[in-house]
């Protein structure tokens, strides 16, 4: 799409349901170094309603929804096209860009990311995966080296610990094939939360830090202590819900391009496994100053997984103020465009911090312009107040909705 008409097709947005000015995109400018950069607000992809599919329903600490990616490939990209997410969390966009039959790369300093996305590429089928629950040994009288009692009844406990020595064995042997990968994946996932589809007892919900003393005072408040959860049949539940929108032609489409994908587990601003010029669309939103400690978070997860939560924390991005972060962010930028094709774009989703007085957006402009890109224009996608949309801990109420911020960056051809 040329520029002109992708900026015509932005003016042109018009709303179906929300109370910005006359029905009306509306579009004002933001002055940056002398450069005016379009500001595009409207209700962009929710007013289309368009669900998401269920393979996406993996929590994951400030994962967007389904529907940001959606948006931008396919406005701004094609089938076999490549399709990267350099913060890749749940796998949202890689996710998304394999249903869009898109080609992807996804990367993610935390190795939960790969753990929790690359299975939904390789979906077994559900015989398979029952076949392969009813060989592994639940053993009972099992204890984890750590105390769980205030999340599991003795007896799920000791199916998780069968279960995750299981998982060890098999990834030591190498010998972890994509049922068992499906298997690690859902009860990863499955591990804690607040239905009585999770493991655990009444919880907070699985993408929200909870500690061991914070769910004692829980199971206090609530007068409840945990009750005993069938593992085999939660992981067979939620993998007929993750994959209840499936069809095999789907199926055999998302292997194809899970095959080809690549998964990395680098430092964003380095990754030099991705070629020059290779990229047509990157959509994602990076790391959030100090607010989110995205391993350590996921302590139980990580012990499940029998990573070292401390270790991975070195080398996540957690800047404590501003310029640390402009830094950083202006770092990865130089990066997406070295990796970037002549006339692909980058799609960069940021929030409000401190009550919308700091613009994120708008301090993300400069650094890719200084990166070389042009930047087309910061979209605005107002909708009305959804968990998702708040689990950046930061309330970017506008007109009584949460907003996603996206700065669209395109390399020109020169
Ligand atoms: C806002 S989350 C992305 C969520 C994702 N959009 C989704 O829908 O799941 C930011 C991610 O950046 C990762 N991260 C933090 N520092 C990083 C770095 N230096 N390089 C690569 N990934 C990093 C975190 O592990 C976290 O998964």
């Amino acid at each position: 799409m040329t520029d002109t008409k992708l900026k015509k097709y932005f003016s042109e947005f018009t709303l179906e349901n929300s109370d910005v000015k006359d029905n009306k995109t509306v579009i004002n400018y933001l002055e940056t170094g002398g450069i005016q950069v379009p500001r595009y607000i409207n209700e962009f992809w929710t007013s289309k309603q368009r669900q998401s599919n269920s393979l996406h329903e993996i929590s994951y600490r400030a994962c967007y929804k389904a529907e940001l990616p959606n948006f931008f490939i396919t406005l701004l990209s094609k089938p076999g096209n490549i399709i990267y997410d350099p913060f890749s969390g749940r796998g949202t966009t890689i996710i998304e860009a394999a249903l869009l039959n898109r080609n992807i790369i996804a990367n993610d300093i935390n190795p939960l990311s790969t753990i929790l996305s690359k299975p939904r590429l390789f979906i077994p089928s559900l015989d398979d995966i029952e076949a392969r629950l009813n060989k592994i040994k639940f053993s009972s009288g099992l204890k984890a080296e750590i105390n769980l009692s205030m999340f599991y009844h003795p007896k799920t406990e000791s199916e998780i610990v069968s279960l995750r020595n299981y998982l060890i064995r098999k990834k030591k042997n190498e010998e972890e094939d994509f049922i068992d990968s499906w298997i690690r994946m859902v009860a990863t996932n499955r591990l804690t939360g607040h239905s009585k589809n999770f493991f655990s007892v009444y919880t907070l919900p699985p993408n929200q830090a909870i500690t061991q003393e914070r769910q004692k005072r829980i199971n206090k408040l609530r007068k409840q202590v945990p009750a005993y959860k069938d593992v085999k049949y939660i992981i067979l539940k939620k993998t007929r819900d993750l994959t209840s929108r499936m069809d095999i032609k789907l199926i055999v489409q998302l292997k194809k391009i899970g095959i080809k994908a690549k998964f990395l587990n680098e430092d964003a601003r380095f990754t030099s496994n991705i070629k020059k010029n290779s990229v047509q669309l990157t959509v994602t939103s990076p790391p959030f100053l100090d607010i989110v400690n995205y391993v350590e978070d996921n302590w139980l997860r990580c012990w499940f997984n029998n990573i070292n939560a401390k270790l991975v924390t070195q080398n996540i991005t957690i800047t404590k103020s501003l310029e640390d972060w402009e830094r950083v962010i202006g770092e990865v930028l130089v990066e997406l465009y070295r990796i970037t094709k002549r006339d692909g774009y980058v799609a960069f989703e940021v929030g409000e911090i401190r009550k919308g007085k700091i613009k994120l957006d708008e301090r993300v402009v400069p650094l890719g312009i200084n990166a070389g890109f042009n930047c087309l224009g910061i979209v605005i996608n107002l909708q009305k107040f959804t968990k998702t949309a708040n689990i950046w801990g930061v309330s970017n109420n506008t007109f009584g909705t949460n907003s996603n911020r996206i700065v669209l960056f395109k390399k020109n051809d020169f």
